[in-house]
């Protein structure tokens, strides 16, 4: 809606995990080294954390572009809320598999045969778990099953859980000793440092068509990264709401008091907020009477 005024060829905040925005913090660049190499070496499991927005789903978005370019089949499952039938049949599905979707006991016959016949000419087979904290204990239990499918080359289907912290607290449950064991590579997500957030908002405005953008001075940016604490789909919210605010006031730059507007609107929390809301900086609120905001 705003990306004529400013000049954009597309909206440089969008909430999507799109790989072509991707920035390269040195966290996201190990994590999808790991997710690659774990897949590569044919570890087996691999457990991405992080908190919600901190970039799991991205850093999963970029491992499938590199499975599809390197041809490696995978499953990939984003409802987790699933019973162990709806699980075997969902990765029969996204697997393609030819048998009773339906059937357990011929889906994983089946997914058996895949396996074996890829890993006999030399491929590996991949589960992409996103939103893996809210698997069920049966479902997990599958799931640890499903990684003992092995040859004397190593694991034959490679698994990728990724979740928000529960998930690291769910496998410290005695049921999940062997599972947990069994995780042989191991990636958490934070929000950004302060550096990072100011070289992440640059990058998505770049990417966006603004190189060496001014809508966002530096003293805003580091307001911006204290009240998002950093994660970065706080900070995509934040600043597609200040984008919105500047284009309602037809203005080109974005200030305090428009920030202090945007974070209210958000409900955000963020640690001393009183401090702005009643320090001598405060500013005045931005009269506006109806700008549409955004809040994911
Ligand atoms: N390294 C990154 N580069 C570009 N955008 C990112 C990065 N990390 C997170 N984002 C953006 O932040 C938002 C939340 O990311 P997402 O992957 O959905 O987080 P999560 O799955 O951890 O909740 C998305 O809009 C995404 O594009
Ligand atoms: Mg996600």
């Amino acid at each position: 809606m705003y990306n004529a005024f400013f000049g954009f060829s597309q909206n440089p905040f969008n909430m999507s995990p799109d790989p072509a925005f991707l920035f390269r913090s040195p966290q996201h660049e190990e994590a999808l080294a790991n997710l690659i190499y774990g897949v590569q070496s044919r570890k087996g499991f691999i457990v991405l954390t992080g908190e919600v927005g901190t970039g799991k789903t991205t850093m999963l978005e970029c491992l499938r572009d590199f499975l599809y370019a390197q041809q490696i089949a995978f499953a990939s499952l984003f409802n987790t809320r699933l019973t162990v039938e709806q699980f075997f049949e969902m990765l029969s599905y996204d697997l393609d598999l030819r048998c009773n979707r339906l059937s357990k006991t011929e889906v994983l016959l089946s997914l058996n045969n895949m396996v074996l016949e890829r890993a006999a000419a030399g491929r590996t087979t991949v589960l992409i778990v996103d939103e893996a904290h809210n698997l069920g204990w049966d479902v997990l239990e599958e799931i640890r099953l499903l990684g003992n499918l092995e040859n004397r080359r190593g694991k034959m289907l490679q698994i990728i859980l990724a979740g928000q912290q529960e998930l690291d607290r769910k496998m410290e449950a005695p049921e999940f000793r062997q599972l947990k064991q069994r995780i042989a590579l191991r990636c958490t997500l934070r929000g950004f440092n302060l550096q990072e957030a100011i070289a992440y908002v640059n990058s998505r405005m770049s990417r966006a068509g603004i190189k060496d953008q001014t809508i966002f001075g530096l003293e805003l940016i580091e307001e911006i990264h204290f009240r998002s604490q950093g994660i970065p789909r706080l900070i995509n919210a934040i600043c597609d709401n200040l984008l919105l605010t500047a284009f309602a006031m037809e203005t080109k730059t974005t200030a305090l008091a428009m920030l202090d507007e945007v974070t209210a609107d958000m409900r955000l929390d963020y640690p001393g907020e009183a401090r702005f809301r009643s320090g001598p900086d405060y500013a005045e609120p931005v009269r506006r009477s109806q700008i549409p905001y955004r809040v994911e």
